[in-house]
C-alpha cells in the first residue's frame, strides 16, 4: 500500500516511514522542512537501504497535494505535519491555526477530491484538556485545552468528526499520542527541532551535554509520590509501530472516527525520569527545582487497552530503552542532522 506521510521528515514521521517500509508498505514523504531537514532522507536510506520519495512542499498547497496523490496512486495519508510548540503557539495563534487547522482542511479537500479513503491523524493526549482523570480512556469528553496548539488538535478532531458524518466511506483514524521520546536504536534518526526545545527529554540532553547549565524541574510540590509531575512517556519506535498496526488492523467504522490512545499505560515522574536516565547512561543530569510551569497537569497517563484489544498493539520498550536511545542519538548527532 502506498502511504503519503505529510510532515514525514519530522521526528515521528521519519520513524513511521521506517516502520512502514519494514512492514511492506511504500511510504512517500511531503514536508516543507519548517522543522526538519532533507538530510533525514539519507538517514532513512541508511536504515532501510531504500530511497523513500521525498517531495518538498506545503500542506496548504492543495493543488500540489492532489498532484502527488494522483501521480503516485496514493492509497492512504498519514498526517503528521504541524507546528508543535505549546509555548510558541501562545504568541503565534494565527500561524498555529493556519498551519494545523487550515492545513488539515487542505489535506481533507485533497483526499476527498482524489478519493483517497484512508486517513490517519496525529492527535495528542492534550485534547483531553486540563481536567482529564488518569488513566485516560478514549470516551472521555474532549476540550478544555489551554493553548492554541492544543486547541488546534481539538479543532481538527471536531472537523474530522463532521467530515466522517458527511462522507461515511472514508476511514478516519485519530491516534492520540502521549509523550513520545527516544530515537531509532541505530542512532541514525531522532528528534531535531529547530524551535527552542521546551520538552523534558530534549532539555535533559542539553543539560547533560553542557549546552545549558542545568535542567529546571518545574515544581516538586505536586500531589504525587515525589512531588513532581507524572507523564506517560512512549518510545517513538513503539509509537511508529502503532501506526502500522492501525493502518493494517483498525476495523472500518461506518459511523465515527476511530480513535486510539497511544501510550504505555504507565506514568513516571520527572524525578523518576532523571534517575532512570542517570542509571541507564551513567551520565549525571544537572538540575535544580524551580516553580511550577503554568498549565502543567499533575499527572496524565493512558489507558491503552483499546489499542491492545482492537489492534493487537502495545508498547514494548521500557523507560530505560527510551533514555538509552535518546542519549545514543544525541551523542552520535550532537548538532542534529547536517544542513
Ligand atoms: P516535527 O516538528 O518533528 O514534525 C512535523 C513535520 O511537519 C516537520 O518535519 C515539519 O517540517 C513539517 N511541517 C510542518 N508544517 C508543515 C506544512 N505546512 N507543510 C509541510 N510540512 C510541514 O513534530 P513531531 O514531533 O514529529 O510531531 C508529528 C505530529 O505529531 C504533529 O502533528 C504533532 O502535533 C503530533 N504530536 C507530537 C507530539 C510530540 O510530543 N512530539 C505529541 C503529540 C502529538
Ligand atoms: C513533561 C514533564 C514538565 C521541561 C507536551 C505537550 C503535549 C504533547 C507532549 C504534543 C512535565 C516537566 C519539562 C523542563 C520539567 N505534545 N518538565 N522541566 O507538557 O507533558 O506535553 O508535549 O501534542 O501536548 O503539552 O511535555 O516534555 O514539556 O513535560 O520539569 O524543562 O516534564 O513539567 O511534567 P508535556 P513536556
Amino acid at each position: 500500500m502506498k502511504v503519503l506521510l505529510t510532515g514525514g521528515a519530522g521526528f515521528i514521521g521519519s520513524h513511521c516511514a521506517v516502520e512502514l517500509y519494514n512492514e511492506g508498505f511504500e511510504p512517500y514523504i511531503l514536508d516543507n522542512f519548517v522543522n526538519s531537514k532533507p538530510a533525514v532522507a539519507d538517514r532513512i536510506r541508511k536504515i532501510t537501504g531504500k530511497d523513500i520519495p521525498l517531495f518538498e512542499g506545503d500542506i496548504l498547497d492543495t493543488a500540489y497535494l492532489e498532484q502527488i496523490l494522483e501521480e503516485n496512486k496514493i492509497e492512504a495519508v498519514m498526517h503528521f505535519a504541524a507546528l508543535k510548540s505549546v509555548g510558541e503557539s501562545v504568541g503565534m495563534p494565527l500561524e498555529y491555526y493556519k498551519n494545523n487547522v487550515a492545513g488539515t482542511l487542505s489535506i481533507l479537500e485533497a483526499i476527498k477530491r482524489c478519493s483517497v479513503k484512508n486517513f490517519l491523524f496525529s492527535s495528542s493526549c492534550t485534547v483531553y484538556g486540563e481536567n482529564a482523570l488518569s488513566p485516560v480512556t478514549e470516551g472521555l469528553p474532549l476540550g478544555g485545552t489551554t493553548n492554541p496548539y492544543g486547541t488546534s488538535k481539538f479543532m481538527v478532531e471536531l472537523i474530522l468528526r463532521d467530515f466522517k458524518r458527511a462522507f461515511k466511506d472514508f476511514q478516519l483514524i485519530s491516534l492520540r499520542y502521549f509523550n513520545p521520546i527516544g530515537a531509532h536504536p541505530s542512532g541514525h534518526i531522532g528528534e531535531d527541532s529547530r524551535t527552542k526545545p521546551t520538552n523534558l527529554m530534549p532539555l535533559i540532553m542539553k543539560a547533560v551535554s553542557g549546552q545549558i547549565k542545568e535542567l529546571s524541574v518545574f515544581g516538586n510540590d505536586y500531589p504525587t509520590h515525589d512531588g513532581t509531575c507524572i507523564r506517560d512517556y512512549i518510545h517513538v519506535v513503539d509509537l511508529a509501530r502503532a501506526h502500522v498496526a492501525a493502518i493494517k488492523r483498525a476495523k472500518f467504522s461506518p459511523d465515527e472516527v476511530v480513535t486510539y490512545n497511544i501510550g504505555t499505560g504507565h506514568g513516571f515522574s520527572v524525578m523518576e525520569m532523571l534517575e532512570t536516565f542517570e542509571k541507564t547512561t551513567g551520565e549525571t543530569v544537572p538540575f535544580k527545582i524551580v516553580g511550577r510551569r503554568p498549565g502543567d497537569l499533575t499527572e496524565i497517563y493512558a489507558d491503552p487497552s483499546k489499542a491492545l484489544n482492537e489492534l493487537g498493539w502495545k508498547a514494548e520498550k521500557t523507560l530505560e530503552d527510551m533514555c538509552k536511545d535518546s542519549w545514543n542519538w544525541q551523542t552520535l548527532n550532537p548538532e542534529g542532522y547536517p544542513d
